[in-house]
């Protein structure tokens, strides 16, 4: 039996030197591993570097389950690979192939013959709470892959190459189906963070949030919800406005809503608060500039005015491992000068812009939150 079948981490010839440590862990203690953070879980470096490319292979498979409808089917019975291949027309052999994955990674149980969904799998269904299956089928989408695959051709050209010549949101305006993908995903993962938002201990004075590009109102839905005095103003392209009116139907909240369908670069709505949620990192500094900038302006004429950015921000030391690096390579390879920042660098274009970061902390899902207020001094300072 391999060291790959039974787990274990496999010694690479090349790592027998004479500074081998003598705990037998895979690497050599030299200076420059100390960052070689995998190092510590006695991973080599060559699987290292395998477990990224198989992670592609995990995916398309992932992908495929959750798009044939697998998690669905088995969300109210338990099924046979047969009886699964029939009901997603699948060729048996295949389907057989993925459950066999499916099962190895804890996604299905098998008993007699049949498989029943775990926790686990529970979660890629459309009903679970926090699903995650509007997010692998937007990640799985050809667009979505081919901008990944691109990368290569947009370090050298400096900006990405949008299928059909069309950058994501117009790309999304024009797919029906990736669209309601897209803003279920946004509202899936957004439910955290507005519970964490609307618990904040200071509405006293808001008496409106606006919500600039928030999706279908996920986060707007929880601070009214915990707010009876607020009421909410949504601003979205229009598109995904139409949807969010329906969304504030079923939410109850139809009265206390107004929901703007445009453009955020014109014009700000007046409000007390403002959020502004997984926005910034779609903009180059420069609109993500002006935007503040008009931002600044709408809150100088009232003194309780804040500005709440909840944002996934890069570690401010080079060289810390963060998740929020792949999410910045995505922003790259699909916006132009789209980026993912560290506190510091959005803290700096706040005072550009002539606010002040008051208060950070950190959200659900390792998002940090931002409050700022109208600091006119700061203006071009
Ligand atoms: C990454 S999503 C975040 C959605 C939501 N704020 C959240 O945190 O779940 C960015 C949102 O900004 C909206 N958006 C992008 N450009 C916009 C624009 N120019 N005007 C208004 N909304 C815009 C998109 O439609 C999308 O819903």
């Amino acid at each position: 039996m391999t060291a790959r079948q039974t787990g274990q981490p496999t010694p690479d010839p090349a790592d027998q030197t004479a500074d081998q440590p003598e705990t037998g862990s895979a690497l050599p203690v030299r200076e420059r591993d100390r960052t070689y953070f995998p190092r510590a879980w006695g991973i080599t470096p060559y699987d290292y570097v395998q477990s990224m490319m198989d992670a592609v292979a995990a995916f398309g498979l992932l992908h495929a389950a959750v798009k044939r409808g697998i998690f669905e089917l088995l969300s109210n019975e338990e099924l046979t690979a047969d009886e699964l291949a029939a009901a997603c027309n699948a060729k048996p052999s295949y389907l057989w192939r993925v459950m066999n994955w499916l099962h190895a990674n804890s996604f299905v149980a098998l008993r007699d013959d049949r498989y029943r969904l775990t926790d686990l799998g529970r979660g890629l269904t459309a009903a679970a709470e926090r699903s995650q299956r509007d997010a692998v089928l937007v990640t799985g989408h050809p667009y979505w892959l081919r901008a990944i695959g691109d990368l290569d051709q947009t370090f050298v050209r400096g900006y990405p190459l949008p299928e059909d010549g069309l950058f994501p949101y117009s790309h999304l305006a024009d797919d029906d189906e990736l669209s309601y993908h897209f803003n279920r995903f946004m509202l899936s993962r957004s439910h955290a963070i507005g519970v964490k938002i609307a618990n904040l201990d200071d509405y006293a004075h808001v008496r409106t949030v606006c919500d600039i590009g928030g999706g279908l109102g996920g986060i707007l839905a929880k601070i009214l919800h915990a707010h009876p005095h607020v009421t909410g103003v949504l601003l979205e392209r229009p598109e995904v406005a139409a949807d969010a009116h329906t969304y504030f139907s079923l939410q109850d909240l139809d009265g206390r809503v107004k929901v703007i369908a445009g453009d955020m670069f014109d014009g700000i709505p007046a409000a007390d608060r403002y959020l502004l949620s997984s926005v910034a990192h779609n903009l180059g500094d420069v609109n993500y500039l002006s935007l503040l900038t008009q931002l600044s302006q709408a809150m100088a004429a009232n003194d309780h005015a804040d500005l709440l950015i909840a944002e996934g921000m890069l570690p401010s030391a080079p060289g810390r491992p963060s998740r929020w690096y792949d999410i910045d390579a995505r922003m790259m390879a699909m916006f132009p000068d789209g980026r993912v920042r560290s506190e510091d660098e959005h803290r700096r274009l706040l005072e550009h812009a002539g606010l002040r970061a008051v208060r950070s902390l950190m959200l659900p899902d390792d998002q940090t939150l931002l409050i700022a207020q109208h600091a006119p001094a700061l203006i071009g300072s």
